[in-house]
Parts: structure tokens; C-alpha cells; sequence
């Protein structure tokens, strides 16, 4: 595995390496760190479709609000890159900020609406970070595919909804959520929690195993899986409960095989998401 700093030289790199192998296939997943076994199946799935796996590591800080702690985003360097080196991953990118951005930047605006609904009313502008951070990656790394976790479904959306509206070449791979054997999401933001908070947390997942069992068995409306949902909920800080289809617009009723429900609760200080596809 070899490791870059540079944008310049990685962009070298893949290009040689892409000459070296006719029509060979880059898989890229993009990461700010603190890998989880929700990444490494990223990796995994990135390892077994591409001729070429590049990892980026990258806490970008255009997707933090100024009052969102950037420096306390949890950094473990010396293990991601050792997990990217067993999972077989080719070239690893860790750029500072430095070398991403200079001072008065062109930035890609998420869409009025649905950049800002849910994730994007929490956390206002955090979208047009991410997105103009995964144009630049996109454009430095070339990749054919590119690996997302369904987790971020908003995300996962968004990047979607860029590649197609800018007419970019890059294939858009969902990746199912990776959980806990309790049902907790995996994230990154996990290890903020102290063991009361863990506890908490899985009301989470069990608000969605309830809708979704609701849904099987005939509950379609929204208001009733709301209600449903909010009862499981309640004792938690609840940012927002919601039913769209795959698209991002509100659902009155589930479609079924076009739904996600998603969840966004504050467990103590930190911000847990969670979402089930129906
Ligand atoms: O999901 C993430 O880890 C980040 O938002 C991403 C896509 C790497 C952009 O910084």
C-alpha cells in the first residue's frame, strides 16, 4: 500500500497505474477516519468489484458547523492505516486542509430543499461541504465506483444526486448498514458514548425494527408508524422522525421498496443517525 499526501501525486499514481493496466477499474471509498467495520465492508466490497482500491482519510472541515467540535473528531491514524493495508487496499490518501483547499474557494451548494431538510436543517451548510469535498475527491482519485454507506442515507442521496445532475462518470455503490449484535448503527461517533448512553442509543434501531414490522404487517400510513415509534423514542432528544421515499420527498404513506424512515436523536451531546429501507 502506498500512502499520499499530495493530491497531485496520487492523481500520478493512479493515472500510471491505470496506463500499467488497460481498462482497469478504480474503486474509491472516501472516509474521515476512525474506520469501523462498516468501512472495511466499503473496502471489502470496493476490493472485490475494482482493479484498484483507494482509501481517502480526510476530516474535512468544510462539513463541520462552526459550532460542531472538529478537533475532537476522533483520530486513529496508525490503525486505519493498518486496516487499510490488510484489507488490501492499494493507495491511501491523507491530505491536510492545507493541501484540499486554498482561501476563497468555489463550493458546490446541496440543493435548497433536499440539502436542507433533516440532516441539512440540523446541520445547516454541512452538505455543501461534503459535497464540494467529494467533487474535489472524485476529481483527484477518478474512480469508476465509489463506495457510501446507506447509514448516511442523505449523503448517500446527495452525492448521488450530484454525480447525475453534473454528468459525472463515477457509479454510486449503496452499502448496507453494518450494526452491532444489539442493533446499534455503527459510526465513528460511537465511542462518544459512555455505557448508559450505548444503552440509549439501541432505541434507536428498536424504533426502526418496530416501524418495519409494523410496515409487514399492513401499517402503511406514517402517522401510525410515527406514533408507534415515538413511544419507543420518547425518552430520548429526538432532532427528527422521518418518511421519505427514495428521492428525499415527504411520504404520507409507505411505498413499499421506494421508503426510508430515518432517525436523528441526540444521546447526551453526541448526534446518532439511523435509518431503515423499505
Ligand atoms: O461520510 C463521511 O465520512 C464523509 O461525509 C465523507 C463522505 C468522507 C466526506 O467527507
Amino acid at each position: 500500500m502506498r500512502v499520499f499526501d499530495s493530491p497531485h501525486q496520487l492523481k500520478e499514481a493512479v493515472n500510471k497505474a491505470k496506463k500499467r493496466q488497460n481498462e482497469c477499474s478504480v474503486g474509491f471509498v472516501p472516509t474521515m477516519g476512525a474506520l469501523h467495520q462498516g468501512h472495511i465492508e466499503l473496502i471489502r466490497k470496493a476490493r472485490e468489484q475494482n482493479d484498484i482500491v483507494v482509501v481517502s482519510i480526510f476530516v474535512n472541515p468544510t462539513q463541520f458547523l462552526k459550532n460542531e467540535d472538529l478537533e475532537k473528531y476522533p483520530n486513529k491514524m496508525e490503525a486505519d492505516k493498518k486496516i487499510c493495508e490488510v484489507s488490501g487496499v492499494d493507495f491511501l490518501f491523507c491530505p491536510t486542509a492545507k493541501e484540499m483547499y486554498e482561501k476563497d474557494e468555489i463550493r458546490i451548494h446541496a440543493p435548497n430543499i433536499r440539502g436542507y431538510i433533516l440532516e441539512g436543517t440540523s446541520r445547516p451548510g454541512h452538505f455543501n461541504g461534503v459535497l464540494s469535498v467529494v467533487m474535489k475527491l472524485f476529481h483527484i482519485v477518478t474512480p469508476v465506483n465509489a463506495y457510501f454507506g446507506k447509514k448516511d442515507a442523505q449523503q448517500l442521496f446527495l452525492i448521488s444526486l450530484m454525480v447525475k445532475q453534473m454528468f459525472m462518470d463515477v457509479n454510486i455503490i449503496a452499502v448496507e448498514t453494518k450494526r452491532d449484535s444489539d442493533g446499534l448503527a455503527l459510526s465513528s461517533r460511537n465511542s462518544y458514548l459512555d455505557q448508559f448512553e450505548r444503552k440509549q442509543a439501541l432505541k434507536v434501531s428498536e424504533s426502526l425494527r418496530k416501524a418495519s414490522n409494523l410496515v409487514a404487517s399492513g401499517t402503511l400510513y406514517v402517522s401510525e408508524i410515527h406514533k408507534e415509534m415515538l413511544l419507543i423514542l420518547e425518552p430520548l432528544e429526538i432532532a427528527y422522525i422521518a418518511f421519505v421515499d427514495r428521492e428525499f420527498h415527504a411520504l404520507e404513506k409507505i411505498e413499499l421498496k421506494n421508503s426510508i424512515i430515518l432517525v436523528e436523536v441526540l444521546v447526551g451531546t453526541t448526534r446518532l443517525l439511523d435509518n431503515i429501507w423499505l
